[in-house]
């Protein structure tokens, strides 16, 4: 496995301020050397209260939001007025309060099938990145959670999807919301630059330490290994409070 770190944060609130530097700092750097961030965001409460930061000064004014294009990881299969949407949370928590034109931001399809939207996702991932050879690198910077069974995305334990190889993006049944959802699979999510998971709060805390102590189990979350890029484990300290050493 490339590099991977773990940072530990007092509480959550630190956590999310934390969160917000290195979204802003991996714009920055991706913006001058590439001329755009290409971000994909997760859904779930965790990453909450780093999403409310962007939307405020400083970020809101550091970070060159025409020069950055959203994605997600997954998305629930519900309409975007739903409160289980992941795309209508973001909306609210910091898209609607930044100035991103609407031609950046790329939510996941829900209007017709599951099957048709992970497809058009996928196109459009394809028609954003272009991607050559079979080492390529997609987004600059990919925000992860992880659930208590160790789910990452909509990656869920004992599911065909965390065999796909070939396929970007799948349709998938699972978690909490239990609801169909799409999720990008191994191939685009491992070939992030940079790629983070935030985990807050006690109940994280045996699934993270299985996470990263644990080596002969196989969470959706261990298969995040980056080919290129970097791996980060953005913690609090009560879902660090388990880990050894
Ligand atoms: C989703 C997520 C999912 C989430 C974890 C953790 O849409 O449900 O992307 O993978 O990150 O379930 O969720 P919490 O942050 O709510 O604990």
């Amino acid at each position: 496995m490339n590099k991977q770190r773990i940072l530990i944060e007092s509480n959550a609130a630190d956590l999310a301020r934390k969160g917000a530097k290195i979204f802003s700092r991996a714009a920055k750097k991706s913006i001058g050397v590439r001329g755009r961030f290409v971000v994909a965001i997760s859904g779930g409460s965790t990453p909450r209260g780093m999403h409310r930061l962007l939307g405020k000064e400083p970020f809101l004014s550091d970070i060159q939001w025409d020069k950055t294009d959203v994605f997600w990881v997954d998305e629930r299969f519900v309409p975007v007025n739903d409160k289980a949407s992941n795309y209508g949370t973001a909306k609210k928590d910091f898209l609607n309060r930044v100035p991103i034109p609407d031609g950046n931001i790329h939510p996941m399809p829900v209007a017709s099938s599951p099957e048709v939207g992970a497809l058009l996702y996928q196109q459009e991932l394809m028609n954003y990145f272009e991607p050559e050879g079979d080492e390529f690198s997609l987004f600059d910077l990919i925000s992860l959670g992880i659930g208590t069974d160790g789910h990452t995305a909509s990656l869920f334990p004992g599911q065909s999807s965390l065999n796909e190889r070939e396929k970007w993006v799948l349709s998938v049944k699972g978690g909490k919301p239990n609801t169909i959802r799409l999720t990008m699979t191994y191939p685009v999510l491992n070939s992030g630059r940079q790629i983070v998971f935030l985990a807050s709060g006690k109940e994280k805390a045996g699934i993270v330490k299985k996470a990263l102590q644990a080596n002969k189990s196989r969470l959706p979350a261990q298969l995040i290994q980056p080919v290129k890029g970097t791996l980060l484990w953005l913690l609090d300290r009560e879902a660090a409070s388990l880990l050894e050493g």
